[in-house]
């Protein structure tokens, strides 16, 4: 198992801009269009039928997902999600929770993090797939795992949309407004690659290969010697007037 982060990440996290980070996991994935199949067919799969067809392909397409041949499925333009892993570690993903979220939780509570919630969630998607434009509650570890995707965001998100508005989730849109291509920061993944997705912020995220695979692990009320980032500073807020929303982040709704 080999775990680094650069010598600034605990002074990185705490603002934007996203950034790549330096982390291998020893873990090996099954092939991804294999974690398709077995994922498909699981009850708490959620998944969107893309494309220009009409809409009455879609919906076949839809009905038929769990049941048509794989070989056809992979040509058909989707975004999947599965933000329930752990049901997975005994079969399709054994040995996740010992070599990569116990490490990982290892590697961060040893520089002094804690946190609320950990856990991993996986994205599947095919060419011409791209993700919503929205903001997650959470801080990402991305893991590109097959295929490539590039991960779009902002350099400087607050110029976008305040961590107040991202809160109660302004942004959700199927495309990202305008904006000048200066201001965004696009990183394109490759398998191995890692990326820090920071809480709050606007991002949106577009497949550039036939079938791509990634694996986020999902920090939720992420704290560094008891201070969280400053743009949660805004959710803490939120909640200390809403204190009855607060337990709605173990929903995990997480978009995408
Ligand atoms: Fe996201």
């Amino acid at each position: 198992m080999t775990i680094k982060t650069p010598d600034d990440f605990t002074d990185r996290w705490r603002q934007p801009p996203n950034f790549e980070l330096d982390v291998s996991f020893d873990y090996l994935f099954v092939p991804a269009v294999d974690v398709l199949d077995n994922i498909r067919k699981d009850e708490e799969v959620r998944f969107t039928i893309l494309g220009d067809d009409d809409w009455q392909v879609r919906m076949d397409r839809t009905a038929a997902f769990r049941t048509a041949p794989i070989e056809e499925i992979v040509t058909w333009p989707f975004r999947l999600v599965h933000f329930n892993l752990n049901r997975f570690y005994g079969d399709l993903l054994s040995g996740f929770q010992e070599e990569v979220m116990i490490p990982w939780r290892t590697h961060l509570s040893a520089r002094g993090f804690t946190w609320q919630r950990l856990a991993p969630i996986l994205f599947l998607s095919t060419a011409g797939a791209s993700s919503t434009y929205h903001n997650d509650n959470s801080h990402g570890l991305v893991w590109q795992v097959h295929g490539i995707k590039t991960f779009h965001s902002y350099l400087d998100p607050g110029k976008h949309l305040s961590p107040e508005a991202a809160v109660v989730g302004e942004t959700t849109a199927e495309e990202p407004p305008e904006h000048e291509a200066a201001d965004r920061q696009s990183i394109t993944m490759r398998p191995g690659d890692h990326l820090w997705s920071h809480a709050l912020t606007p991002h949106w995220v577009t497949t550039e290969s036939a079938l791509a695979m990634s694996v986020t692990l999902s920090h939720g009320g992420l704290c560094h010697q008891g201070r969280f980032s400053e743009r949660e500073l805004a959710l803490r807020a939120y909640w200390d007037k809403n204190p009855g929303e607060a337990w709605t982040h173990d929903l995990r709704n997480v978009r995408y």
